[in-house]
Formats: structure tokens, sequence, C-alpha cells
């Protein structure tokens, strides 16, 4: 089991470092091609701003000379730039110059077309490209006079610088390979902590299980105190119950029902009046009705503890009758739940060959035999059957057994089936 829990941890904690890397991740990644992008952009306008001065005196007195002298301060200026083609457009969209590197005609027409959707424009904008790995920017910029009218615009493409770039993305990659690493790190930090919290809550649960066990025992001693002032018979008919039950082939979780209805079968008794518990002759009718009201009271008492649900088949049916001539519903055969038909056998054979206040012990034949008569009456023919099969051995066994033997033997099976 504990295995399986490391195994299940690191799984999970495997899958939550892989899609927080992969989340995360992404992010890191869209924020680090966002940077890359404003980075470019910064550049491009810082760049393109060196020619809109010079278009601006152009513009304002346009003329051969003027144009001459615009033409040769652009060049001069894109030998220093990344911008490898910039056009100039007056304010009715006519182009006044240009100036093209050799590696913008060989990336334009690679690069995707436009109209002159931007001409209009009154603010500046930008359209990122790539091609293969280098990035490109084509940028348009409109220019206005002094009065704010719009005198014309120009367009160009930048060419990212590659090592600007390249130091860029190596810096998101670091930041991504440091991302899954912090992840991983606290993903294996993780793993003692919950290892560690768990622990603590298996043993947090073991000890309520004890105290839930012990609580089970002292309401046992209790009723068995006040019935017949020993634990013995609770001991013996939880032992019968639970080799009958594993004969039969129960879960673990019926058999914890089983154990604990057999512990608490007569828990209601303790509502019933001594003079009618402890009469020593026969009941009257009445008293035998009041006797009878003890399931009553038994399911009455448990009913409100969750962890005692289990027991209720035992406690409100185990004086039902396989022909429905029991209490206090008169159930029949299979409507009678199954522990219930389990402890009823347990419970009379118990009985029968135990000293009482108003009995001596019967023999084991004697008991026996009762049973043998009783198969499809009041009790289930094949639990009972079963039982008259081992009931020698499980005799011998139990039986005989002191107090003190019978509470080892029963520490035993309650330590198998509540983990305790
Ligand atoms: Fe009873």
């Amino acid at each position: 089991m504990i295995t399986n829990l490391h195994t299940w941890l690191i799984l999970r904690l495997v899958l939550l470092w892989l899609v927080l890397s992969l989340v995360i991740g992404t992010l890191v990644q869209y924020l680090g091609n966002l940077r890359l992008d404003n980075q470019i952009v910064t550049m491009a306008k810082t760049e393109t701003a060196h020619y809109t001065d010079a278009m601006t005196t152009y513009l304002r007195s346009p003329s051969g000379p003027a144009l001459a002298e615009f033409n040769h301060r652009i060049q001069v200026q894109m030998e220093r730039d990344n911008l490898i083609a910039v056009e100039f457009y007056d304010g009715s969209s006519q182009k006044i110059t240009e100036v093209i590197k050799p590696l913008a005609i060989e990336v334009e027409g690679k690069l995707p077309r436009h109209g002159t959707e931007f001409a209009d424009k009154n603010g500046i904008v930008y359209k990122k490209m790539t091609l293969g790995n280098d990035t490109f920017m084509r940028v348009f910029v409109p220019l206005f006079n002094s009065s704010g009218t719009k005198t014309g615009y120009l367009e160009g493409i930048y060419h990212g610088p590659t090592e600007v770039i390249a130091e860029i993305k190596r810096q998101s990659l670091w930041s991504l390979i440091l991302v899954v690493l912090v992840i991983l790190a606290t993903s294996l930090a993780l793993y003692p902590l919950i290892i560690r919290l768990n622990r603590n809550l298996v043993d947090f649960s073991k000890n309520l299980a004890l105290t839930n066990i012990g609580m089970l025992k002292v309401l046992g001693s209790a009723i068995d105190k006040r019935d017949s002032s020993t634990n013995i018979h609770n001991y013996r008919v939880s032992l019968y119950s639970v080799r009958i039950g594993e004969s039969l082939g129960l879960s673990p979780t019926a058999m914890q029902g089983l154990i604990k209805g057999a512990f608490l079968h007569d828990l209601g008794k303790i509502a019933i009046a001594d003079a009618i518990l402890h009469k020593a002759g026969s009941l009257t009718e009445e008293e035998f009705s009041i006797m009878k009201s003890h399931v009553r009271h038994g399911e009455d008492i448990i009913r409100g503890y969750d962890w005692l649900q289990d027991a209720l088949d035992v406690v409100r049916c185990h004086h039902e009758k396989y022909d429905g001539s029991g209490y206090p519903e008169g159930l029949t055969r299979g409507n009678i739940p199954l522990n219930a038909r389990i402890f009823a056998i347990v419970d009379v054979f118990d009985a029968l060959t135990s000293k009482r206040p108003y009995k001596e012990p019967f023999s084991f034949a004697v008991a026996v035999e009762f049973l043998r008569n009783s198969l499809g009456s009041h009790f289930d023919p094949e639990i009972a059957q079963l039982f008259l099969d081992h009931a020698e051995d499980m005799y011998a066994e139990i039986c005989t057994s002191d107090e003190e033997l019978l509470h080892g033997k029963l520490e035993i099976c309650i330590r198998k089936y509540f983990k305790g």
C-alpha cells in the first residue's frame, strides 16, 4: 500500500510538473516573444525617426536640389541603420524617393504584400514579419507640418539585428529553463512533505480506529456487565461470527459490520428494567413484549453515530427468523440481512452452550441438535449447515477458552479487519 502511495504520488507530481511546465512555459514563451516584438518596434521606431526630420525639411520647400540633398542624407543614414528599404510619399500618396538595399530586393518578394491601406493612417503602424531566422518590421510613419496637417508618410522595412534578437531569444530560453527547474524543485520538495502529511493522516486514522474500537469494546462490556456480568459472551459470539463470515468469504467491509454488530447486538438491553432483564422465571406476554423492544432501543442508540451504521443489520434483525416468525419486523429468508442471519445462529448456539442465571449449559450435542431441527424455520439452512459443518472445531476452540484467551484471539481479528 505504501509502495502504491509512492508510485501514485510520483506519477501525479510528474504530471503536475509537466502540466505546469507546459502552461507556465507557454506563458513565458509568449512574454518573451512580446518582449522581442517590443524591442524590435522600439529599435525600428528610433531608426525611422532619423528620416522624418530630413523628410520634413524637404517637404517644407521641395525642389530639385532639396531632393538631391534629401537623397544624400538618407543614403548616408541608411548605411548606418538596419532599415533595408525606405520609401517617402507626399500628402497625395505620390512617391517622392526611395532607397533600397540589396537585401530588401531579395526578401521583399517573399514578404506579405500590402496595398495603400496604411496611407491614410494618422499614427505609426508596425507590422512584424519573419522569414527563416530573420525578423523584419514594416513601418509606416505619417508626417505632419507645424499646423498639424499631414504632409506625407514614409514606409520602411526594418531588419532586426540578428545578434540582438538571438540575445533576447537566449534570455527567453533561459527563463523557460529556469521556470521548468523551479517547478521541478517545487515538486521534489512537495514529495517528502506530502508523504509526511499522509503518514500523519494514517497515524491519525489508526488512532481514530483504535478509539472507535475501544468505544465498541466499552459498550459491549457495558451490555455484558448489565446482562451477564462478563465479556465472554460478546467475545464468543464475535469469534463464531468471524469464523462463519470467513467461511462464507465475506468482504472485509462486511466483516467489520458483523464484528461491530456482534459486540453491540444487545446494546438496547441497557434500556430494559432489571425486573424483566434478570427475571429468573418465564416472562409474561407483556414482559416479553418489553424485552423485545431491546432491538429498537439498540437501533436508536447507535443510529446517530456514522461509524456504527454497518452494525445496524445485526442490532436490528438478530431476532428475526428465517420463516418470518421472529421480531421486530417478521422478515423472512433473504429479506433478513446476511450478517443478521449469520449472527442469529451463533447467538442461539452460544446461549444454548452457556450457563445463564436461569439454566445450566446444554451439551454440544443438544445444541447441535437444536440447530439442526431449526434449519429453515429459525435459521437460514445453508448458513446453519455451514455452521454445523464447523461447529465441533469452533466449539473446541471458542467455547472452552477463557476470557483472556478469547480476548487475544479477537484482537487478532480486529487488527486484521480494522487495520488497527
Ligand atoms: Fe438480543
